[in-house]
């Protein structure tokens, strides 16, 4: 047979390539529960839809013995594939190779897919498990980074970027991370911080595992850092498959639409039920969320941070949308730091990508106090007010109880262009609750009163009759319609419908300025 010794030569090349670190670097990586780049990426992509790329690069570096560790690939394996037979760039960094540390050479394959990824409008989705700036090569690592950033950048708002991160990674391996849309981690065997355990130990003698530190569960629930985890590297990479079908290939397509099996005319006449008698009782949001949206499925982002609001992405009729709600059962729905940074960053990338808003209104206002004060939630709230005004998608609004003051202003608001508003009858739509009002504009009627507690009752009836209700907002065409709740999907439907070719966009300057 011709060329057969090319052949067999580049088998064996191939063959050594698929092993990375070699089998007893695979065998500690299977042993901590970790799956190697490569498996990660065939679980993560359609079968046989994998190409790699640059499986025969190798680092350049001789310093510090580091010309007798070369491995073919280097540190991460590249290429395209297709998820739901859709096209995407992925890579994933090999912990076998010298700990999935970032060469130079690694820098440059990695920026190889980000390019064509943006290029080709595809979605990047990046596998992280590394140590960080390789050691031995310097600023050239550095160098590398500092490349895999601008790239990030480049392609922010042009196609999805998702990271998973599926082992320790540290240093430099977080903020590309960081500058992405969406980030996983898999529990109990993935961290992200930016300086170790032990250095913080040697720095500030405060002593911290590093689970506490960077785990799952720290940035998922306490930093707000990443948005999702899953209890191993297969239900991540399941995960991602799942958020991927709720996202458009780039900013010049719509989300992919799924032929509806869910009635778009259903009603639920239990949704009458959920407001309580009492305005101080709470409920779950969730409750209608899920009556309204296609086969009640929202899939939730960032379920364990702040939740007093909701973010997710859900259909109705088979158009995606991103759903942005309150939750009174949580501090009473109120927007606080977390809450308003959780949700713009949210509203912004829906708008980036042509994803429609659906916002439910529930808020007593912003979470008052010297912590959220001194933690600046001005400029944090305000971004949440930027966000929903910057956005130029389609803007559909419920409120089903209490949209006070300025917090009712930030939730897609008729003033902030949402193009269809709708309340529930037991929407109260006013400055600030009735108690709170009273106290302020009447407190010396009440003072002077026979019978203050009394009077003060009377007053806040009084209130609560004239303005603890969607009609005088309705009189002024700051409500479209007062709607009964069982009629929440139909209408949010063919409201969403009406919008299908919405057209709007700001004005031309060379970029915003966001509070930040
Ligand atoms: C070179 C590295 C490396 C690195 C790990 N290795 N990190 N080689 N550069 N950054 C190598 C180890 O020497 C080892 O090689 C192999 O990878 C596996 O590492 P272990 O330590 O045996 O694994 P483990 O015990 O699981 O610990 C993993 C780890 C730890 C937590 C990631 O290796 C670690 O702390 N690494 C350093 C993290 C770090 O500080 N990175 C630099 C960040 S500074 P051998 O051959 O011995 O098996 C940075 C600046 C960028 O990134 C800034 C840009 C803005």
């Amino acid at each position: 047979m011709v060329h057969e010794d090319k052949i067999q030569a580049l088998l064996e090349k191939d063959a050594e390539a698929e092993l990375g670190g070699g089998q007893d670097r695979i065998d500690v990586q299977h042993k901590k529960g970790k799956w190697t780049a490569r498996e990660r990426i065939h679980q993560l992509l359609d079968q046989e839809s994998f190409e790699e790329t640059g499986k025969f690069v190798h680092h350049q570096c001789t310093d510090l013995g580091l010309d007798k560790k070369r491995f073919p690939g280097d540190g991460v394996v590249t290429g395209y594939g297709r998820i739901n037979g859709r096209p995407v760039y992925v890579f994933a960094q090999d912990f076998t190779i010298l700990g999935g540390s970032l060469s130079l050479a690694v820098s440059e394959k990695i920026c190889k897919v980000m390019d064509l990824a943006r290029k080709n409008g595809a979605p990047l989705i990046a596998l992280n498990d590394s140590g960080g700036a390789r050691i031995q090569e310097g600023v050239s690592s550095l160098a590398g980074y500092g490349n895999i950033f601008m790239q990030n950048v480049l392609s922010s708002g042009v196609i999805p970027q998702i990271s998973a991160i599926m082992g320790p990674c540290a240093g430099g391996a977080v903020y590309s991370p960081a500058l992405t849309d969406f980030i996983f981690m898999v529990e109990k065997t993935s961290y992200m911080f930016i300086t170790g355990p032990q250095v913080i130990k040697s720095v500030t003698h405060e002593e911290v595992t590093a689970e506490k530190l960077g785990g799952a569960l720290t940035h998922n629930a306490t930093s707000g850092v990443a948005h999702f985890s899953g209890k191993d590297d297969q239900e991540v990479l399941g995960m991602i498959r799942d958020l991927l079908s709720f996202l458009p290939q780039n900013y010049r397509e719509k989300p992919p639409f799924v032929e509806p099996t869910d009635d778009p005319r259903r009603i639920d006449i239990g949704l009458r039920e959920v407001v309580p008698e009492s305005p101080r009782q709470p409920y779950d949001m969730r409750r209608i969320i899920e009556s309204v949206v296609d086969d009640h499925y929202l899939f939730e982002v960032q379920a364990r941070c702040a939740p007093n609001i909701i973010i997710g992405f859900g259909r109705l009729n088979g158009h995606v949308v991103g759903v942005v709600a309150n939750q009174p059962s949580f501090l009473a729905g109120c927007l606080d730091i977390n809450a308003s940074i959780k949700g713009a960053r949210f509203v912004r990338f829906c708008d980036c990508f042509n994803i429609p808003l659906i916002t439910f209104c529930d808020v007593p206002g912003f979470l008052p106090g010297t912590a959220q004060e001194y933690g600046g939630i001005i400029k944090h709230g305000a971004k949440l007010i930027y966000a929903y005004c910057e956005a130029v998608v389609p803007k559909i609004t419920v409120i089903t109880r209490k949209a006070y003051g300025g917090a009712y202003i930030v939730m897609s608001s008729k003033h902030l262009w949402g193009d269809i508003n709708y309340a529930y009858p037991t929407a109260e739509i006013a400055v600030m609750g009735p108690e709170g009002a009273v106290n302020i504009v009447f407190r010396k009627e009440i003072g002077a009163a026979e019978d203050p507690e009394k009077k003060k009752a009377e007053m806040v009836e009084e209130y609560r009759n004239i303005f603890a209700s969607p009609y005088r907002a309705a009189e002024r065409g700051y409500i479209d319609e007062i709607i009964s709740p069982e009629f929440t999907r139909p209408k949010l439907i063919s409201a969403l419908e009406s919008l299908k070719n919405k057209q709007d966009s700001m004005p031309m300057r060379k970029h915003d300025n966001l509070p930040l």
